[in-house]
């Protein structure tokens, strides 16, 4: 009886397969190298870009340092420069300051929040802040605060979040102006330097960036960078228009009940209400770093 005939052993390494596991292969390496290396989103931080809801008229000679919404289409608004700073009363549509309380031309504006129907401004290089009436301006005190310069003020109504242009966010008690907390803003490893004009919005708070089109979402709670919001475009349009005397992206100021955000510039001709919109595709390494982090003002 002869054998049945051999069945010829299946060969594994076959050209076709060789070639599959070379595709398959290579897919993996590519997803992995773009998840790892080529593309980064850190964990817990979201990014951001905006869309320009509304355009409002802003005084092109304001230097914008501290801006706050408080209800029917009002803005307060501080302005720096010596010789040049102020508090403002500004009505949102028509940019027209219908209050100004000009300062001392040896003061030098800087951030401004409401807290008890009183507005506190803090000035640069000093650490004296001035205390108003919000309904016209008039000069009710004077404040010393416990941070080393005077950059941004904000409030959630009980407490005073500031900022002296380090990466340090403080929690400042509004009566006796001592610091309560402080958090050293840290993104990817790197400290945020220049944390400048502050916002609170929806238990967070938003940070200009001295210097860059980035606004930084910080939590009060630890300091951690919660998010980043890309607004190069802002720049980018008001150049296009032919608007050469831009000076850096500041003020943020939040419209609670109408979920409002308005931002603007240092003598920028105008301020946008903005949305933010998430991004979704991937971010190169290295992006934010480049857009949004600055090396420190000064040595504090
Ligand atoms: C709102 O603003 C308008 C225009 O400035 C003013 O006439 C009006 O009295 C304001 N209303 C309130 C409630 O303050
Ligand atoms: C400003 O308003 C306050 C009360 O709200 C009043 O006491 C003060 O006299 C006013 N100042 C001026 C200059 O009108």
């Amino acid at each position: 009886m002869a054998d049945p005939p051999r069945r010829k052993p299946r060969a594994l390494v076959t050209v076709p397969n060789l070639l599959s596991f070379c595709l398959v292969a290579s897919v993996v390496v590519l997803l992995l190298v773009s998840s790892n290396s080529w593309f980064v989103f850190v964990h817990g931080v979201s990014y951001e870009t905006i869309t320009v809801v509304n355009e409002f008229p802003h005084d092109p000679e304001a230097f914008t340092q501290g801006l706050l919404y408080t209800g029917n289409d009002t803005l307060f608004e501080s302005t720096g420069l010596y010789g040049q700073s102020s508090v403002r009363k500004v009505a949102l549509r028509s940019g027209k300051v219908e209050e100004l309380h000009k300062m001392d031309d040896s003061l030098f504006g800087e951030g401004l929040t409401l807290i008890n129907n009183r507005l506190l401004q803090v000035t640069w290089l000093q650490k004296t802040g001035f205390i108003y009436d919000h309904k016209n301006l008039s000069q009710l005190g004077t404040f010393h605060h416990d941070m080393k310069d005077g950059w941004g003020l904000a409030s959630d109504g009980k407490v005073l979040f500031g900022s002296d242009g380090s990466s340090t966010l403080y929690q400042l008690n509004p009566q006796t102006f001592k610091a309560v907390s402080k958090h050293v803003v840290y993104y990817n490893g790197h400290q945020v330097y220049n944390l400048n004009e502050l916002e609170y919005i929806h238990g967070e708070v938003w940070a200009n960036v001295y210097g860059a089109d980035c606004i930084v979402r910080i939590s009060p709670k630890d300091g951690a960078v919660l998010g980043w919001i890309l607004l190069q475009s802002l720049r980018k349009e008001q150049i296009e228009a032919g608007y050469m005397g831009l000076d850096v992206l500041n003020g943020i100021a939040w419209n609670h009940e109408q979920e409002r955000i308005f931002v603007t510039g240092k003598l920028w001709p105008k301020l946008y209400e903005i949305k933010v919109l998430p991004i979704k595709t991937p971010i190169e390494e290295g992006i934010i770093e480049q857009l949004c982090l600055r090396k420190p003002f000064k040595f504090l």
